[in-house]
């Protein structure tokens, strides 16, 4: 697997044939799920070593960054040491200005214009970069519409953050809503509703995976373990629909994964009759 070897080109690539999309759109975007989560911990491994790019940012007054530098440390990618290179491309292994920067392109081939930026961040976020493709949104933007959305209206572009309902509001609201540029008034408001469902649904997760982590012995635990992953799958997927802004998918997939960790918490709530320990694990019935 090599990494430059996948440096993004200008124009997005689809993964799957539009024939085979909807088809496959279930299974693949498991698939997804995994590859991307594969790739995270592989990106983790291979960059232990912190980027020289960093070292000389920090270091020279004259070198730009700014504020993007401080929150690039602090954030979920300083801390997974995702290097400038990552996002900008050039040469992290060299303290020297020209080389470092040769082979990172710049001006309208930047990685990190409007048009590259969701295949950027695509590189690592998999799932939300071929839902956003098939957005309008997406659509637009490859059309070389400025007048859109991309990964970095919503995230900070260094910072890896995850923006809050009001937040998204806001941001939607900008473009959607009476005398703006792109009205239908109902969608910041739904996005909101919908950002704030999901929230809750995860905080429900979290709140069963710290139950099961309280069930010692391993062999009983494993079967809440896998629950709980059947209830994270379709929460991921409405993540990720949301992405594609298709707000009848998010409402379908968010709709299961509630169903699936309320039933679990119930489950969990109930104390085991004592003579069945070893059977205690919830059935493994999906819906
Ligand atoms: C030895 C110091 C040094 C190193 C190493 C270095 N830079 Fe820079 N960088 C600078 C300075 C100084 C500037 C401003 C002058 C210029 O644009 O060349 C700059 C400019 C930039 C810019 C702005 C470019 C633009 O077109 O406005 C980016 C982005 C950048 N560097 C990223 C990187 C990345 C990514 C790496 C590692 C692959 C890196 N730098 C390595 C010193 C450095
Ligand atoms: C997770 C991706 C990501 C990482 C990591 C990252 N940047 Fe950026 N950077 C961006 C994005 C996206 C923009 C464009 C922001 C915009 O258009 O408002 C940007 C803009 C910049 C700019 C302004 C000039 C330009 O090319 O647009 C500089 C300089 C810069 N980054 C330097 C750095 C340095 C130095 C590091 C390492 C400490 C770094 N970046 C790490 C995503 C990243
Ligand atoms: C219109 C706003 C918007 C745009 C555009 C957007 N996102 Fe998101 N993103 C969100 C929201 C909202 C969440 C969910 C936050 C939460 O679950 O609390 C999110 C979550 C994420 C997550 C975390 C997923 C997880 O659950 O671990 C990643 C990674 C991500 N987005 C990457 C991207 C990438 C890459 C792009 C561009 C291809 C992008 N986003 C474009 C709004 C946006
Ligand atoms: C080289 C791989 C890589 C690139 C490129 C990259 N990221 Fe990340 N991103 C990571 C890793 C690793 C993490 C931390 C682990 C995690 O939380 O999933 C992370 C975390 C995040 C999170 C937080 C997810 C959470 O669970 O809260 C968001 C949002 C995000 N990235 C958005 C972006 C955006 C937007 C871009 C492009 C500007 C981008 N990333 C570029 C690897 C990358
Ligand atoms: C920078 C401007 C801008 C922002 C911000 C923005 N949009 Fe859009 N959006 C557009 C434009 C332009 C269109 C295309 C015209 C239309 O359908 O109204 C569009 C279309 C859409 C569509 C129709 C998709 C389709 O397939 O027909 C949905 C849904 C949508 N936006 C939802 C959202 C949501 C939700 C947010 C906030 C998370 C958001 N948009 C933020 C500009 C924006």
């Amino acid at each position: 697997m090599e990494r430059q070897a996948m440096r993004p080109t200008a124009r997005p690539v689809s993964v799957l044939a539009p024939e085979h999309r909807s088809r496959r759109r279930r299974l693949a975007s498991i698939r997804l799920l995994l590859v991307s989560a594969a790739l995270l911990l592989w990106s983790g491994a291979a960059y232990a070593q912190q980027s020289r790019c960093a070292d000389c940012h920090f270091a020279n007054p004259n070198a730009p960054g700014g504020d993007h530098l401080s929150r690039w440390q602090r954030s979920p990618h300083g801390e997974a040491n995702v290097g400038c290179e990552r996002c900008h491309g050039g040469d992290p292994t060299t303290f020297e200005r020209f080389q470092a920067h040769a082979s990172m392109p710049r001006g309208r081939q930047s990685l990190v214009s409007d048009e590259n930026v969701p295949q950027t961040c695509g590189r690592c976020h998999i799932g939300e970069f071929v839902a956003f493709q098939d957005s309008r949104h997406s659509e637009l933007l490859r059309a070389r519409d400025k007048r859109v959305p991309t990964c970095i209206t919503c995230h900070d572009p260094v910072a890896g953050n995850r923006p809050t309902p009001k937040n998204l509001e806001r941001e939607c609201a900008r473009c959607h809503g009476s005398g703006k540029s792109a009205e239908r008034e109902g969608r910041a408001s739904e996005a909101r509703v919908l950002l704030t469902a999901v929230r809750e649904t995860r905080a429900s997760l979290d709140q069963a995976r710290r139950l099961i982590q309280r069930v010692k012995d391993p062999q009983s635990r494993e079967p809440w373990e896998e629950a709980r992953f059947q209830a994270e799958v379709p929460l991921v997927q409405a993540g990720h629909a949301g992405h594609s802004f298709a707000f009848g998918r998010v409402r379908e997939r968010l709709g299961i994964a509630r169903r699936l960790v309320t039933a679990l918490l119930e489950r969990l709530a109930t104390p085991p009759p004592a003579t069945e320990h070893r059977s205690v694990g919830p059935s493994m019935t999906q819906e």
